[in-house]
């Protein structure tokens, strides 16, 4: 779990926010919280923090611009994020903008989508931006976090690797590099386990709902990750952002055919 970070937001129309903020946070491998946890949390101690909500007459929610207005003063990174109706932002983010820089805040980016909005003069047409946001939304959202705050970004050692060896059932491979001089280890591909960072709290195990990982030697590792179909529970239910799956177009359709005769769990 990333400590330095967290992404404040409220979302009481469609959800539309909220889907933002989950991408936002598992790109960051931190926690996202709604403003009544918030006022009750020591905002101080992180590094960077996130601010979103719809855009509700111009402006973000006053629940989040509360949150701002009990911040300490001090020097942190934050960024802004909302979704709204409207063809364009305006300037909508002003208002949570001149609150966060009275703060003393250092503002390191900001993000907006249009998202499904049936107020006003979309019910005529029965809504409008229909579908959204939509997943090129979320994926330019993760695209934003490793702009602005790469350094908070979860970083994904695999990627790194360049010769990738044959994937074998029940084999996982063993992979190791170096970063920033500590050696990291990782164990399988499509299921890609950074054992260095595990620390054996089985909760990816529980999830997995295929029974693809075991407890081995107190670590996690993908005993069977050709049978993944790549539902990413265990990536959400990481603490320490050890796990990352791997895949390209041909592998996911592999995966649909390999389930396709399963009938059940
Ligand atoms: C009461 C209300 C007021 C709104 N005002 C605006 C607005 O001023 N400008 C705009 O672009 N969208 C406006 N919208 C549309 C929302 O910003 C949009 O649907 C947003 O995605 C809602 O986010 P949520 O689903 O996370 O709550 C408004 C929606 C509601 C319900």
């Amino acid at each position: 779990m990333n400590n330095n970070c967290i992404i404040v937001y409220e979302s009481i129309y469609n959800g539309n926010t909220e889907k933002i903020a989950k991408t936002m946070a598992q790109t960051l491998g931190c926690k996202c919280i709604k403003p009544e946890e918030a006022l009750k949390t020591d905002l101080s101690r992180f590094s960077a923090i996130g601010f979103g909500s719809g855009i509700y007459f111009g402006s973000h929610h006053p629940h989040l611009l509360e949150v701002v207005e009990k911040l300490d003063r001090n020097a942190q990174d934050v960024f802004i994020f909302s979704s709204h109706g409207a063809p364009v932002l305006g300037k909508y983010h002003r208002p949570i903008k001149s609150k966060l820089k009275e703060k003393g805040k250092n503002i390191v980016g900001e993000f907006s989508v249009r998202a499904y909005d049936e107020t006003g003069p979309w019910v005529i047409i029965g809504g409008g931006n229909v579908g959204k946001p939509d997943e090129k939304d979320l994926k330019k959202a993760t695209k934003f976090l490793k702009k602005s705050l790469a350094q908070h970004c979860m970083p994904d050692y695999y990627r790194q690797i360049k010769t990738k060896l044959l994937i074998k059932d029940g084999y996982p491979n063993d992979y190791q590099l170096i970063v920033k001089d500590a050696n990291v280890v990782l164990k399988g591909d499509f299921v890609t386990i950074n054992q260095s960072a595990c620390r054996a709290c089985g909760k990816c195990i529980k999830a997995c709902p295929l029974g693809i990982i075991e407890l081995i030697e107190n670590k996690a590792v993908p005993v069977k990750e050709l049978d993944c179909t790549l539902c990413s529970l265990c990536v959400n239910n990481c603490r320490e952002r050890a796990i990352s799956l791997h895949y390209n177009w041909r592998d996911a359709i592999n995966v649909a055919k390999r389930h396709a005769k399963r009938e059940s769990l």
